[in-house]
């Protein structure tokens, strides 16, 4: 049975979900918030997370594979969040490596994974996946700083989702991915998650983090699950972490 928590206001649901979790919360459990004052994002980038409007949850997860491979837990939550948003506006939904969703060629969510091996026998390692959507917000909402690469479900015409409903499908939709990594295999995923890749093909520019700059087509994420980016060289290059940007957005 899923041990959930339902919040008005929480720094970041990420940090709660953690709480939870070393006090032994089960696989699956979530906790979701109606705001968050101190959401964040990849790279420690601040997640815009206004009152009401947003999808802000984080789920408890205790993934049945060794503790080296939880990182691939960020593609595998990706595609369950591609479903969830295709089923509401098909043909639409992006990702982009590593955790980024996209309606058309803007963003509308976010998924950051974090990974704890615990020294408890109990609790063993576990993950939180904590998933930032857009829903409700309408464009004058957006700050302007966002308004060019942001977007939300009903700005591009989607359904008026409330997020507790989203909070429990996106769960049923997560879990289910789980269950098919774990049963079927990575590659399996891989495949799947593939089909909604943006930037395959496409020139892509990653800065490391030490600011070198490596420019080429992404070949897409590698069997592990890292992006490979193929230079006019002809080498490649495997994106460990930092950012990678399409070459139009330089
Ligand atoms: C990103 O795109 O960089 C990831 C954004 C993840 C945001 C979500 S909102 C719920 C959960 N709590 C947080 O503090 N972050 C994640």
């Amino acid at each position: 049975m899923f041990q959930d928590e339902y919040l008005r206001i929480i720094d970041s649901t990420n940090d709660r979900a953690r709480e939870l979790a070393e006090k032994g919360g089960p696989h699956g459990s979530g906790v979701v918030a109606e705001q968050q004052t101190a959401g964040r994002g990849r790279l420690k980038r601040p997640w815009f997370s206004p009152a009401g409007k947003n999808l802000y949850c984080s789920y408890i997860i205790r993934p049945v594979v060794p503790f080296s491979e939880y990182p691939r837990l960020t593609l595998v939550a990706g595609l369950a969040v591609a479903h969830f948003m295709n089923d509401l506006l098909p043909g639409r939904v992006g990702l982009k490596w590593p955790n980024d969703i996209l309606l058309g060629e803007k963003k509308c969510g976010g998924i950051l994974c974090e990974s704890v091996l615990s020294q408890d026998r109990h609790t063993g390692g576990y993950a939180i996946v904590g998933i930032g959507l857009n829903l409700l917000l309408e464009r004058n909402e957006l700050p302007e700083e966002l308004r060019d690469r942001a977007t939300s479900l009903l700005i591009e015409g989607g359904p008026r989702l409330m997020p507790l409903d989203a909070f429990n499908v996106l769960r049923r939709h997560l879990l289910a991915c789980i269950d098919d990594w774990q049963k079927i295999g990575f590659q399996w995923i891989l495949e799947r998650w593939s089909s909604f890749d943006i930037m395959v093909g496409r020139q892509a520019t990653w800065v490391t983090q030490k600011r070198e700059v490596v420019t080429g087509v992404s070949l897409g994420p590698d069997s592990s699950g890292q992006l490979c980016i193929e230079d006019a060289q002809g080498t490649r290059h495997l994106v460990v972490s930092g950012d990678v940007t399409l070459a139009r957005e330089l």
